[in-house]
């Protein structure tokens, strides 16, 4: 994987994560083929700034339905349903295109044995573990998912290592921690958070808000990626951590601080609801294989999230 990659397969290039990484890799100088079905996660304004783009080609596809892969060096795949809220109402279209998606792009790499098959670089997430009171999970660790979302990448982790043993297809697995940055959809939490303000309601807080997360910035997702596409070694786990753990509670008072632009008393702006489902109370892991290839975080929350959180608050329409 040493080599120099120019042109990489992005799908879900509209989607939060997707489109930081395609504007990264124009950046660099790599050409993106750019895949989106556009559900009602993709923004059109990233594609209309792509499209200026000389080296950025788009194709608007289901990747559970796409018939061909053009020859690419890596096919990296942020495509997916990702909300466990939505995912706890209907599952369907998480099976769909977490599961059938990921399936579909394997027998389109597969089908290029005669060629060289493009690198599968898969987007799955540190919930597929499980959630872990104390320490951390390792790369090999057993997969414990805990809702239909989790379960959704877990199924997909499983048949890309299939599709490795018995068929040879090259992959990368990366599992980053809860990213967070400009440009999410507004039902996570930081977006979310501040949009309820806006509209003058209560935020809404699972339980106590006790539950912890790992925050990653998204720009540092992308660094890593190409940390793992440049320096790492195929036919692994990456987990990537943000290294910045935060309750829920401390999250939402971090933007309740930036949005008033001083603290203020937390329970005039929050609302507690149950408990979700299957919610997971920690999730930690372990990303020493990542660092050891020269990869560091970047941004740090308590920088970043001020920033975000005025962006988010100058936001017209929810
Ligand atoms: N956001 C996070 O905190 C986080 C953390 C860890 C892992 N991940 C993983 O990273 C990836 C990207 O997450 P995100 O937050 O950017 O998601 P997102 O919901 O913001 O965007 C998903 C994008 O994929 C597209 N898409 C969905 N289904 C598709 C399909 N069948 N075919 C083609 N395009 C499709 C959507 O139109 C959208 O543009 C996902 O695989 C997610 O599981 C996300």
């Amino acid at each position: 994987m040493s080599a120099p990659l120019k042109t990489v397969c992005v799908t879900g290039c509209l989607g939060f994560m997707g489109s930081h990484f395609t504007r990264a890799a124009l950046k660099k100088g790599w050409r993106v083929w750019g895949i989106d079905q556009k559900t009602y996660a993709a923004r059109e304004e990233w594609l209309n700034e792509f499209k200026r783009h000389p080296a950025f080609e788009f194709q608007q596809a289901d990747i559970a339905e796409l018939d061909h892969l053009y020859d690419v060096d890596c096919v990296v795949n942020f495509a997916a349903e990702t909300h466990v809220d939505n995912s706890i109402v209907d599952s369907t279209r998480f099976l769909r295109s977490n599961i059938i998606g990921v399936k579909n792009l394997l027998e389109l790499i597969r089908a290029k044995r005669h060629y060289e098959m493009p690198l599968l670089v898969q987007l799955s997430t540190d919930e597929v573990y499980g959630d872990i009171s104390k320490g951390v999970h390792k790369a090999d660790d057993a997969l414990r998912p805990s809702n239909p979302y989790s379960a959704s990448k877990a199924s997909a982790d499983m048949l890309i290592m299939a599709w490795h043993r018995t068929h040879g297809v090259p992959y990368v697995i990366a599992r980053p921690t809860n990213n967070y940055g400009i440009g999410q959809y507004p039902e996570k939490l930081i977006p979310k958070a501040v949009k309820y303000l806006a509209l003058g309601k209560p935020i809404p807080l699972h339980g106590d808000g006790s539950f912890v997360r790992n925050w990653l910035h998204v720009s540092d997702t992308a660094s890593a990626l190409f940390a793992i596409i440049e320096k790492g070694s195929a036919n692994r786990v990456y987990n990537i951590s943000g290294n910045h753990e935060a309750t829920n509670r401390e999250v939402v008072k971090a933007v309740l601080k930036h949005y008033f632009g001083r603290a203020v008393d937390m329970k005039r702006y929050v609302k507690t609801e149950f408990v979700r489902q299957g919610e997971d109370v920690r999730y930690s892991i372990d990303d020493r294989p990542l660092r050891d290839l020269g990869w560091a975080n970047q941004k740090s929350f308590e920088r970043e999230i001020g920033p975000i959180v005025r962006h988010y608050k100058n936001k017209v329409v929810w």
